[in-house]
């Protein structure tokens, strides 16, 4: 029996991801870059099996359903890989509220990325992982290196994640309704690209704002980060609410949210609002200012502070093929 467990933790983008290039190899129309949190971690055990089918548990419970498919299309990219035809019993929890607009699927798609290659013996760099990761969910690319990360646009080889320099930030999440969101991710942006006049603009200026943003970060300017950050997310928002039929995530409350963080920062405090496809309000603060910053919006929702974290890792693995965790990747191998 080769079985291996992996953990993963979510990311939120400072400069979102929205829209693919090319759907089947989940190529993005830009770059992103996004900060990876500390909390909420999904781990993921993957046990290679003699049964004819993959099975997924997730949180305790038993799916049959959409998750286990896309698990089992993820895993059939991993066999190809592996050159392998045996099929997985998969076993998740995942501590994000699952649907709510807070990258569940990004510490999900990582962690089961890491588990899963390392259970079917492929023994990928960090950047292969980021690239498997990639076909299962898009904002998985970015949970695989830690800390802050940019993912490339570009073709199948170029289109991977990778640590970039910045300075420590931290961040307060704010959960306004944690049931699940009203349209998932991938069918808002089929829809976005087919429909929103504003599609083409919001191509243009984030991968500006990409460039921009990684100059943010290296050269440590906390308030250009925070200012750039704001302004793409109600860029993306303002995207997606341009759709027909519209699709809107913000709700009442999280305008309320966005409105309290300004008088935050009016008040001198160092924060900044962003949002994904759903209500929640997570907001960009420092090390110094994140305990003020979630004492102030507590009456919001429920608060959550957070530091930078760390990638996604092996935590345990056996079997014949299956690589020790902590063992050093190679620079590049070939997928
Ligand atoms: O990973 P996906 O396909 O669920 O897309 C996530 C998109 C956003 O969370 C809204 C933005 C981002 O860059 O994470």
């Amino acid at each position: 029996m080769t079985t291996a467990t992996a953990v993963a933790h979510p990311n939120i983008a400072l400069v979102k991801y929205w829209g693919k290039a090319d759907a089947h190899l989940a190529l993005p129309a830009t770059g992103s870059v996004s900060m990876g949190l500390d909390v909420f971690p999904t781990t993921t055990t993957v046990t290679l099996t003699d049964a004819p089918a993959d099975t997924l548990v997730l949180n305790g419970a038993a799916v049959d359903d959409g998750p286990l498919v896309r698990v089992t299309e993820f895993l059939d990219l991993v066999r190809e890989l592996a050159g392998s035809r045996v099929r997985a019993d998969v076993v998740s929890e995942n501590t994000v509220p699952t649907g709510a607009g807070l990258a569940s699927s990004a510490s999900g798609f990582a962690a089961l990325a890491t588990a899963a290659a390392a259970a079917y013996g492929l023994d990928l760099s960090e950047r292969d992982l980021s690239r498997l990761a990639r076909r299962g969910s898009g904002s998985a690319t970015r949970s695989i290196p830690g800390g802050v990360s940019v993912w490339h646009a570009g073709d199948d080889a170029g289109s991977f994640a990778e640590t970039v320099p910045a300075p420590p930030m931290a961040m307060v999440v704010v959960t306004i309704d944690a049931g699940p969101k009203p349209i998932g991710s991938r069918e808002a942006m089929r829809r976005t690209i087919a429909t929103s006049p504003f599609y083409p603009a919001w191509v243009t200026s984030t991968t500006e704002t990409v460039t921009d943003m990684l100059t943010a970060c290296a050269a440590g300017d906390f308030t250009r980060i925070g200012e750039l950050t704001e302004s793409n997310a109600l860029r993306m928002h303002a995207t997606i609410e341009g759709a027909f039929p519209p699709i809107r995530y913000l709700t009442a409350r999280s305008v309320a949210v966005f409105d309290a963080v300004a008088e935050l920062r009016a008040a001198g405090l160092r924060a900044y609002a962003t949002a994904d496809a759903g209500p929640n309000v997570v907001v960009l603060t420092t090390p110094e200012d994140r305990a003020a910053v979630a004492t102030a919006l507590a009456g919001h929702g429920d608060v959550i502070e957070s530091g930078t974290g760390p990638g996604a890792r092996l935590v345990r693995s056996e079997g014949p093929e299956a690589p020790a965790p902590g063992v050093d990747r190679p620079e590049e191998t070939a997928e």
